[in-house]
């Protein structure tokens, strides 16, 4: 392993694959084009009673992102995670293998580990003192006479399922669960190009929301929004000509960026593209204020592939050699619903998570958001910046705007009158999630 400061890659991933021809060229999902549209009932963005049900039948059963292997890197890293109600403890053992467990001193049922962390030897509960080897086995109990015959033996912690996904840490409360890769249907194949291993997470950061968890995945589940509370990408995104493929329960959308989308109007010149890139995605070219607000296009150029050149050419100022990739392959955005609530965006030069969880009413709800950078395979990871963010902080143009309308979406749900939402084809993902929930809760 080479403990790299400066990012040096060694290549991984290749060009991603052409899309199936029967997903067709659009956002309209052909599968999912009916004679009327879907509708969903509005209580299950309400009610006590459905929050009950998915809090009994749904996230006890499924993979559910929990950290990043970075969080658990080292032998002896802990990490909390909390899922909602749920709370599992993800350990890095002596041997270096992964290992989750509930999060409960199985004593008096309190909190066995809390926040980020490393160097651990044992997972000791700080109320009584009773501690658990790594691997799970009760090792010391204070004053242990005072139980008579405790049987030690079956007073291990219990499992839960865990695995990576790439970069990715998946957990599962059921101990009988399919594998993590089989779950992930397709996606794993459908991201092959991209080598995630060689992303790190660089910063989690966690925010409170005034909605319930499916507002939120909702949001990041359709295009159609762009239009409404995104304009100003308009100029450098195709919202119109990105189709979208349903796996099974999880589902992608594919986005070209650096062209216009239809729906801007009169036709953007290049520099209007360009201007658009730069006021919504200007981190990817550089510092801002570096950044000519002209383009540099030769006569010859797109400014798509000057934008993707750009890219390039920035990372590999930080040691990132991209040059495997075709513009294609810096600027088509495959974003990934997995179910539950997961939303995976992926790029050549960029990887980014979106989580939603389920707040301690079915009108509260945590963001969590996660930003990862692609180093070199063998570059030593490093425990990310946990951060706790409040739903007005500074989240940059876009997800500022994705926040914003959280709030506004649930005040509009409680209303009596809205009894059901009404979904087209090009909300195909969401109508998706909605059947597999269905499925998930039994109804
Ligand atoms: S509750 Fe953990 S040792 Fe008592
Ligand atoms: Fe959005």
């Amino acid at each position: 392993m080479t403990d790299v400061v400066s990012r040096s890659v060694a290549p991984g991933g290749t060009e991603p694959p052409a899309l199936p021809s029967s997903i067709g060229d659009t956002a309209v999902q052909p599968d999912f084009l009916a004679a009327a549209p879907y509708r969903v009932p509005a209580s299950r963005y309400t009610s006590p009673q459905f929050a009950a049900l998915e809090a009994e039948k749904l996230w006890p059963a499924v993979w559910q992102y929990a950290c990043s292997v970075d969080h658990v890197a080292a032998p002896g890293d802990a990490f909390e995670c909390r899922l909602g109600r749920l709370s599992a403890v993800v350990v890095r053992d002596e041997e270096g293998q992964l290992r989750a467990y509930q999060n409960v001193c199985r004593h008096r049922g309190n909190t066995l580990c809390e926040g980020h962390r490393r160097g651990l030897s044992e997972l000791r509960c700080p109320y009584h003192r009773w501690s658990w080897d790594l691997q799970g086995v009760l090792r010391e109990v204070p004053s242990r006479r005072g139980f008579g015959a405790l049987d030690m033996a079956s007073l291990g912690l219990v499992p839960v399922a865990v695995d990576q996904f790439g970069p990715l840490v998946f957990v599962n409360f059921d101990a009988a669960a399919e594998p993590l890769d089989t779950w992930l249907e397709s996606v794993p194949a459908d991201t092959r190009w991209a080598g995630l291993d060689e992303f790190r997470c660089v910063a989690a950061a966690t925010t409170p929301v005034p909605c319930n968890w499916k507002v939120v995945a909702d949001g990041f589940s359709e295009t159609y929004h762009v239009q409404g509370i995104h304009r100003e990408m308009l100029g450098s995104m195709d919202d119109v000509h990105a189709p979208q493929q349903i796996f099974g329960r999880h589902s992608v959308s594919y986005q070209p960026y650096g062209v216009p989308s239809p729906r801007a109007g009169s036709d953007p010149s290049p520099g209007e593209v360009w201007a658009s890139f730069r006021a919504v995605m200007g981190d990817r070219l550089g510092p801002v204020d570096d950044v000519d607000p002209r383009p540099p296009i030769p006569a010859s150029g797109s400014v798509q592939d000057v934008i993707a050149d750009r890219i390039k050419a920035v990372q590999a100022a930080a040691g990132v050699d991209l040059s495997r990739f075709s513009t294609e392959g810096i600027l088509r955005l495959a974003q990934y619903n997995l179910f539950p609530n997961a939303t995976l965006l992926v790029w050549g030069d960029m990887l980014n998570l979106l989580v939603a969880r389920p707040g301690p009413t079915p009108e509260t709800a945590e963001l969590v958001s996660c930003a990862f950078t692609r180093m070199g395979r063998d570059t030593v990871r490093r425990p990310p910046l946990d951060l706790l963010r409040p739903p007005d902080a500074d989240f940059g143009l876009v997800l500022n705007a994705d926040v914003a309308v959280l709030k506004s979406m649930q005040r509009g749900l409680e209303q009596p009158a809205f009894t059901e939402l009404v979904l087209s084809s090009e909300e195909c993902r969401i109508v998706n999630f909605h059947r597999h929930l269905e499925q998930q809760l039994g109804i």
